[in-house]
């Protein structure tokens, strides 16, 4: 019996990855850079032993139907291939995040399930190979494995497309993202089914790739010299622009709903104030609100004029992934 039990943390992208370039090996069209956060993660373990039958999926207590069990054993397929072995898995894991809700559940996920299973094949992949292994589960993934600021580099094969930490003088540690959970449901529209549409059918989707080098640079730039505000206007406008995309696809569909143009408006309202935030969206109606730590109090307080403060929560830079 191989035994692996790691936790991984989300990341929320400030440049976003949105399209592939090659969906078996999951190459990104654009290079993408997140933050890893605290407060949403998943712990997940993962046993071979001889005596399995099949890949085995429990999710939160539940034991998964044949479909959410084959992307597993997808993902276990290659695990197999890089350690030499046949045995099948039960893989339990928990979600300490709503699943499928536009709150990146697929990064902690799957980097949870890589580092799981590197730990129990003793496959010692360094975490470059591990961010590799994680991106073939989902691409948001190979960010997941690094904490704070971590971009990922797109490359042009499966060798060359991995994550890496960005070098910020601990900077993340003075900032936060305040998440407005508006829906913690299944989203309709999946991440993947979503960019796959886009990239084939938008005709703004060109419009979103011109821009996302300079964004990435923008970013890149603000981050280095610790500039709030740039760093904020960048990722707002990468997100809206991300968000464009998929209004001009056929069939159109959009993330977002009433509530998240609610949250959207008070990080508008709040900027009027000279209270400096900046909102940010997944593939899904969520809002985070990108803010210097000071600056908690004021925006919170205000968000609690608009929401319930159950839908609040508050997150901070986070760690890579977790032995456990
Ligand atoms: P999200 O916004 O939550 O990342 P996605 O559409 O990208 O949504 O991905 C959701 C999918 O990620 C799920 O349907 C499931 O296949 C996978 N996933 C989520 N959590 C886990 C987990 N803990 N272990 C394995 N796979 C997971
Ligand atoms: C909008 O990594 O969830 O959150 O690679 O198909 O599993 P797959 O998709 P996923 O896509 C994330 C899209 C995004 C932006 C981002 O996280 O960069
Ligand atoms: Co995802």
């Amino acid at each position: 019996m191989h035994k692996g039990n790691a936790r991984a943390f989300t990341n929320i992208a400030l440049i976003k990855y949105w399209g592939k370039k090659d969906e078996t090996l999951i190459l990104p069209m654009n290079n993408s850079l997140s933050l890893t956060l605290d407060a949403f993660y998943t712990e997940t373990e993962v046993i071979f032993d001889e005596s399995y039958t099949k890949d085995i999926f429990y999710l939160d207590n539940q034991l998964q139907e044949e479909k959410a069990t084959m992307k597993i054993s997808q993902f276990l397929n290659l695990v197999r291939e890089l350690a030499g072995t046949s045995c099948y898995a039960k893989v339990t894991s928990k979600n300490f995040v709503p699943t499928a809700a536009g709150l990146a559940s697929s990064a902690s996920g799957l980097a949870a399930l890589a580092a799981a299973c590197n730990q129990a094949l003793d496959l010692q992949l360094s975490d470059k190979d591990l961010s590799r292994l994680a991106r073939r589960g989902s691409g948001s993934a190979c960010r997941s494995i690094f904490g704070g600021f971590v971009e990922w580099e797109q490359g042009n094969d499966d060798l060359t497309s991995f994550a890496h930490k960005l070098s910020s003088d601990n900077w993340e540690n003075e900032l936060a993202m305040l998440f407005v959970l508006v829906n913690d449901q299944e989203k309709d529209v999946s991440s993947r089914d979503g960019m796959r549409r886009t990239v084939e059918t938008s005709s703004f989707y060109s419009g979103w790739l011109a821009d996302a080098p300079k964004d990435l640079a923008k970013a890149k730039h603000a981050i280095q010299e610790k500039n709030f505000t740039a760093l904020g206007e960048v990722a707002e406008a990468n997100c809206l622009k991300m968000h464009g995309t998929t209004l001009a696809a056929t069939p159109p569909f959009t993330y977002w709903s009433s509530d998240s143009l609610k949250a959207m408006q008070a990080v508008r309202q709040l900027r009027s104030t000279g209270i400096d935030c900046y909102f940010t969206m997944d593939a899904g109606p969520n809002v985070k609100v990108l803010v210097e730590k000071k600056n908690i109090p004021h925006v919170k307080a205000y968000l609690e004029t608009l929401f319930d403060s159950a839908q609040l929560v508050t997150a901070y830079a986070g760690p890579g992934i977790e032995i456990l």
